[in-house]
């Protein structure tokens, strides 16, 4: 028996599945984001604990004897948080989260920082980990001088298993001090936010052991034999050794509550100036490239919020096929953007709203803003050499047949809608614990089974393209006015 724990931003998964991979049972806990200043987004790591010992608890009631019998655990989390630990062990401060954007001024001056973009093969992004802590230096000087060390969110769940402070490469990758093509940690990076190695976790591939479960814990859990912890992963790395996304041309777009399209990578060829993220994936001598939005079904939740229906209701108003794109233009940069622009405190907007336009004309928008948002997400992987001829298609927004449609036309690529059941990062944990006892990878990170594909329609492909240039042309001009 193997155990996937998904460390979420709102709730943990833990999912049990058997030694041919096949999934047991899951239970979920949640738990909260605060908010206490205006772009502030942190959690107490605690709550990942009692919500791991509660989705624990509720898989042993439900499958008695299952968990008796576990080998491996594998472990997923949200990337880029900082949890910060004193020489004893005890958190510091709350978790500063990925969507925290405080550290934007800190960001910037270490993303000008000579080498660190060639090092880190990224951008700087403000939701990433090192500026975090150059905020931490310059406003709780207190704390910063007491950190012993820094650990990501699955990371801290992980030393709660093991006692042992351990990394993987793919979510290390994310903290902007790993040299990301020679998958270490980079003294040069590490100085230039000035933090030291020994404040940093050793590193493991994500698909090797990490840790062992600690004796007490496994007594607790009535677990018969020594159980292996894996590296595990940031999140969308073991989304995609769950979907089955780990070679050279397989990849999947996520309409979630940002928005993903990744790419796994044979060779490390980062392109930080397109915006495009570049990871360690967590199989070794991998990578993958990804183009992230900030808001993709958030943007459907903000419009239902906003005119009192709800996303479901909205996705219902409109017809089951394309008829023709919107004439209205929607910059979905509600909580402003990464993949292309690198932009904090751009904002959203619809233009071009006529009189006779009500909810279903700006669902529409809403939903093809999107789909551009994750158009330039592909052309900006483009520029890496990245060529995908079909993607799956993975998220909440995919329930809406309309949207995938839409999708599938801007990007002209084939998205293939998985049949209902498990293949995200519970999942894809799950399959790395099973690869650090000694399975093979390939015949462990499988594609789920396709429920049906939705194609683009190519009569439509020029209308969009015209709608797309439109898009393209109204960032500068409203980046020129907000500023
Ligand atoms: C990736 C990113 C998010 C978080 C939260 O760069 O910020 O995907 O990992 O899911």
């Amino acid at each position: 028996m193997y155990l996937g724990l998904d460390v979420g931003t709102s709730g943990l998964r833990a999912l049990l599945s058997d030694e041919g991979g096949n999934v047991i049972g899951v239970a979920d806990a949640s738990y909260g984001v605060s908010h206490p200043h205006t772009g502030w987004s942190e959690q107490d790591p605690q709550d990942w604990i009692t919500a791991c010992e509660t989705a624990v608890a509720a898989l042993r009631s439900a499958h008695p004897g299952a968990l008796a019998q576990l080998r491996g655990i594998g472990l997923s989390g949200h990337m880029h948080g900082a949890t910060l630990l004193d020489s004893d062990g005890k958190v510091l401060r709350p978790c500063i989260l990925w969507n925290d954007t405080r550290s934007a001024a800190e960001a910037a001056v270490l993303d000008g920082t000579d080498g660190v973009r060639d090092l880190s093969g990224n951008i700087v992004f403000p939701g990433f980990t090192a500026p975090k802590l150059a905020w931490v230096k310059a406003h709780e000087p207190e704390i910063f001088q007491r950190i012993a060390k820094v650990l990501l969110p699955k990371d801290y769940v992980r030393y709660w298993l093991t006692g042992e402070f351990i990394s993987d490469m793919s979510d290390s990758a994310g903290t902007s001090w790993l040299d990301v093509g020679a998958r270490d940690w980079s003294s040069q990076l590490l100085e230039a936010s000035g933090m030291r190695r020994d404040q940093m976790p050793e590193l493991v591939e994500g698909s090797a052991p990490g840790g062992t479960l600690r004796d007490a814990l496994r007594q607790d859990w009535g677990i018969r034999a020594a159980v292996v912890v894996a590296g595990g992963g940031g999140d969308n790395a073991v989304a995609a050794c769950g979907a089955g996304c780990f070679r050279e041309g397989e990849g999947f777009v996520s309409l979630g509550t940002s928005g993903v399209l990744l790419a796994a990578k044979g060779h490390y060829r980062p392109d930080p100036a397109s915006a495009v993220h570049t990871f360690c994936h967590a199989v070794p001598q991998t990578w993958y490239q990804m183009g992230v939005i900030l808001a993709a079904t958030d943007c459907l939740n903000w419009l239902s919020r906003t005119l009192g229906q709800t996303p479901a209701t909205l996705a219902e108003r409109l017809p089951s096929r394309i008829e023709k794109p919107s004439s209205i233009t929607f910059l979905p940069y509600l909580s402003g953007e990464r993949t292309p622009h690198n932009d904090a405190s751009i904002r959203a907007s619809f233009v071009g709203l006529d009189i006779g336009d009500g909810p279903a004309e700006m669902t529409q928008a809403v939903m093809e803003g999107v789909a551009f948002a994750l158009r330039d997400c592909l052309e900006a992987l483009k520029g890496t050499q990245t060529d995908l001829t079909r993607l799956l298609a993975v998220g909440g927004g995919t329930q809406s047949p309309y949207w995938v449609e839409t999708l599938a036309t801007v990007l002209g690529i084939p998205l293939d809608l998985p049949d209902k059941g498990e293949f995200g990062a519970a999942l894809g944990a799950a399959r790395l614990a099973m690869a650090a006892t000694g399975a093979d990878l390939a015949s462990v990170m499988t594609a789920p089974p396709t429920s049906h594909t939705i194609d683009p329609r190519p009569e439509l492909a020029e209308a969009f393209d015209a709608s797309y240039d439109r898009y393209r042309a109204l960032y500068p001009k409203m980046k020129e006015l907000m500023t």
